[in-house]
């Protein structure tokens, strides 16, 4: 090849080099396989908070405790004041089992627009009752209806648990319809409302744990679910799941 020409081959090739690096595909960057952070946290189980309010009864908590603690599954109960009498080795046998107690007022009334000597009528003696019998801790508490105002949050003494799933079983009773909707809202952090009250509900709740935990979902107390998120619930706030950040 004659040199005039040499220049233009090597020229032409360069060129072509430069446009098939150009146009080549993006592959995305490598990543290291280290332990970082991120894979740590992908690692825990997603959680949630199964909440039960305004029992307790004693046809549908007895049942409900026996299959929670079959399935060696911590959830929540707000109790309401005036069903503790009565119902004592009921509330004695949801401590035992490691599950959270929390306070749904004495009468189940709302706490919304409430004078403090009202609202005070409406917790102390809740709170008291269930002292004297599962000795000095704290309560969490839940107004019913989730009506809360300003009144409310300087008085409860406690911080306040709403929620972020509410399959309305107090509606139809339809225990596959309950199932369906929660198993198709959940996301890891959320707060369950169902009430354990209804006979539909306990059945409901048990299927959702079976099916959830299959799905790679934990089961835990509202205070193990903020705590495990790194939430401290303070007195006077309210909280509804603990999502991820
Ligand atoms: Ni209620």
């Amino acid at each position: 090849m004659a040199a005039r020409y040499r220049n233009w081959f090597w020229l032409g090739l360069a060129a072509l080099a430069a446009a098939v690096l150009l146009l080549r595909p993006q592959e995305p960057p490598k990543i290291a396989q280290v332990d970082s952070p991120v894979e740590v946290a992908e690692a825990q189980p997603k959680l949630l908070a199964l909440t039960f309010d305004d029992g307790p009864r004693r046809s549908t908590t007895s049942k409900l405790l026996e299959g929670l603690d079959q399935r060696g599954v911590q959830a929540t109960f707000f109790l309401i004041g005036k069903q503790i009498e009565g119902n004592e080795d009921l509330i004695l046998q949801m401590a035992e089992g490691g599950h959270q107690i929390g306070v749904h007022t004495f009468d189940h009334v709302e706490l919304r627009d409430l004078s403090p000597a009202d609202i005070h009528r409406q917790l102390d003696p809740t709170r008291e009752a269930l002292r004297s019998l599962l000795g000095d801790r704290e309560f969490i508490l839940r107004p019913p209806y989730g009506f809360v105002d300003d009144t409310l949050l300087q008085q409860a003494d406690s911080p306040i648990i709403l929620w972020s799933v509410d399959p309305e079983d107090w509606h139809d009773r339809d225990v596959q319809r309950e199932v369906a909707h929660i198993v198709s809202h959940v996301q890891d952090g959320d707060i369950i409302l169902m009430h354990d009250i209804f006979s539909e509900s306990v059945d409901a709740a048990l299927q959702v744990v079976d099916q959830l935990r299959q799905a790679g979902y934990a089961f835990v107390t509202v205070d193990d679910l903020l705590l495990s998120r790194g939430i401290t619930a303070e007195n006077g706030a309210v909280y509804r799941h603990a999502h991820p950040q």
